[in-house]
């Protein structure tokens, strides 16, 4: 039992002037705290606070809209890749992150707010995504720094959330690692073949762990004293370590394979602190990461107008399917007037 979990749980307040709550929210209520303080699992149909259901709403479909803008990057160098092989590897891990965002938009469905509603938000540039996606794929070698940082750091941020307390999202999460795990060990390979080429190959596989090191660091959110919602999504065992502890784990992998690699990592200063039992990196620019976020990185406008010209190019598909699901819903009708 995590006693600790419910003293952070909010409960239903009262404020002046408002209905006490009703009896089925205090019941609820008192449901949604014995499942979160066991450690067990909350479905679509449990009662949930609304602001679990918000955040949980939030989080999930920003990660289902990563997904899906992650493939840009990556997909830009599908007719570019430098063999059969390395074109069928890199199409199956593009159609891998088209998976994971489907089965989050599903996920993020059930919590009650249908996808094209959640897919407008983002075209919309009201919902955010995962910063990284707004920096360039410049080389091929590029292929190789994001899936073995990014996927990695994904890796690193996701494995945990296959205990997540929302259940469709923790079960998504399950099938998307397994899944990450692959995508980080082609992008080692790749680094790995160029690091043992030419001078030159060697050259541009260091340039692209130069650039992409900082970036995912990042991708684990601001350090901890200045992430106000971190403490909220532990309480509700959504999150299960903090964004640094993340963070120090992830640098700590990457400091041992950089070795096999035979390349480096762009930080001089990064070594373990034995007394501190920690990791210490170069600090890193979180202005830089504010940007980015908020619409201000190099790629953020590019990424946003080539997913709003899929979605145009999609729309005789979405018509299409609507049309032979009425087709199928008018044809079930009559069938059953018929057997009646
Ligand atoms: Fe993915
Ligand atoms: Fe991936």
């Amino acid at each position: 039992m995590a006693a600790a979990n419910l003293q952070s749980v909010p409960q239903p307040q009262q404020a002046q002037g408002e209905e006490a709550p009703s009896a089925e929210d205090v019941a609820g209520q008192a449901y949604f705290d014995r499942v979160i303080a066991e450690d067990s699992r909350i479905e679509p149909r449990d009662w949930m606070p609304a602001a679990y259901r918000k955040t949980l709403t939030r989080q999930v479909s920003q990660h289902a809209h990563s997904e899906i803008i992650g493939m840009q990057p990556e997909a830009n160098w599908i007719t570019r890749a430098p063999s059969l092989k390395r074109k069928a590897i890199l199409m199956a891990k593009v159609q891998d992150e088209a998976g994971h965002g489907l089965y989050l938009y599903s996920a993020a469905e059930t919590l009650g707010t249908p996808r094209d509603v959640l897919n407008q938000q983002l075209l919309d540039g009201k919902a955010k995504y995962s910063s990284i996606f707004n920096y360039p794929a410049r080389t091929w070698a590029d292929m190789g720094a994001i899936g073995w940082l990014v996927d990695g750091a994904a890796i690193a941020n996701q494995v945990p959330l296959c205990r997540a307390s929302y259940g469709p999202y923790g079960r998504a999460m399950v099938r998307i690692c397994k899944e990450e795990s692959f995508h980080q060990r082609q992008g080692f390979e790749i680094l790995l073949e160029l690091s043992n080429g030419t001078p030159a190959q060697k050259q541009m596989a260091q340039d692209a762990v130069n650039r992409f090191y900082a970036p995912a660091l990042m991708m684990f959110g601001p350090p901890d004293d200045d992430s106000p919602n971190s403490k909220q999504s532990m309480a509700w065992n959504i999150k299960r370590f903090s964004n640094d502890e993340l963070r120090q784990r992830f640098v700590g992998m990457i400091a041992e394979q950089v070795k096999v690699l035979g390349l480096t990592l762009p930080d001089p200063e990064l070594h373990y602190d034995e007394a501190a039992g920690r990791w210490i990196h170069k600090d890193l620019d979180w202005q830089e990461f504010k940007d980015v976020i908020s619409g201000k990185g190099p790629c953020n406008a590019q990424r946003m107008a080539r997913r709003r010209e899929a979605h145009e190019n999609g729309t005789w598909v979405r018509e299409a399917a609507r049309a032979y699901a009425q087709k199928q819903a008018a044809k079930r009708a009559a069938e059953e007037i018929g057997a009646a």
